[in-house]
């Protein structure tokens, strides 16, 4: 395995949504509709091993039930703008997790991350952080994200993303090499610009309709 800590899920679901995904045909609506789905069932397989503690709850029926909760809150953190869109998916999956939101965009010169927003939950640090984009290119906007979530105290992070490419992956395992990342492809590489091959496009553009 090249990335010790990148985790492929290939859920044949999952697959087949990814697909469409990368259609350039498929149009804004069913991509921003896919990009939320494929981010939930990704969620569901990425936290199966989450910490659970034991609980009791009494039944209507007066019985005693053992059942569980998770034994750490849960903070997703989506990238702007297009983490955004799988925030949508996740969150309706888990609707007690808190919220925090990082705004980041790429130069187009030098790739470089841009942050410009970071609003970040106050009890990250106890928390299991999710932090989302469906893009990790030349990893340096995940790295960033990554590193602002450490620097506010969390110690349990996972980055969740669509597809990822080789070249990003490494720059982030070199930044982060205990963060695990969760992605649904490994694509080929990059082209001059930064976009990811075969990749699906722009994905802020494509999930808010503002291709040029
Ligand atoms: C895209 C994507 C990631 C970043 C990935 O955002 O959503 O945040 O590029 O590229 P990297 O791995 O090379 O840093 P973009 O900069 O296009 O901003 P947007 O989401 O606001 O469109
Ligand atoms: N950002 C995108 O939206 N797509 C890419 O392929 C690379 C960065």
């Amino acid at each position: 395995m090249r990335f010790k800590q990148l985790h492929t899920i290939t859920h044949p679901l999952i697959r087949e949504k990814v697909t469409k995904l990368r259609d350039r045909a498929t149009p804004n609506r069913e991509f921003r509709q896919l990009i939320a789905e494929i981010s939930a069932l990704m969620v569901f397989e990425m936290t199966q091993n989450l910490l659970t503690r034991p609980v009791t709850v009494e039944t209507p029926l007066g019985k005693r039930a053992k059942g569980v909760k998770l034994a750490r809150r849960i903070a997703l953190v989506p990238i702007w703008r297009a983490g955004l869109g799988m925030l949508e998916g996740v969150h309706r999956l888990i609707p007690s997790a808190g919220v925090g939101h990082i705004g980041i965009y790429r130069d187009e010169v030098t790739l470089q991350p841009v942050e410009y927003f970071c609003k970040l939950p106050p009890n990250i640090a106890e928390a299991q952080t999710i932090v989302m984009d469906p893009m990790l290119a030349t990893g340096g906007s995940a790295a960033h994200a990554v590193s602002l979530c450490k620097r506010a105290g969390a110690k349990h992070i996972s980055f969740l993303c669509l597809l990822a490419a080789p070249d990003g992956c490494e720059r982030f395992f070199a930044a982060h090499p205990s963060t695990p990342v969760f992605t649904a492809a490994l694509d080929d590489g990059l082209n001059s610009r930064g976009y990811i091959l075969p990749g699906l496009g722009d994905a802020g553009d494509r999930l808010y309709g503002t291709e040029k």
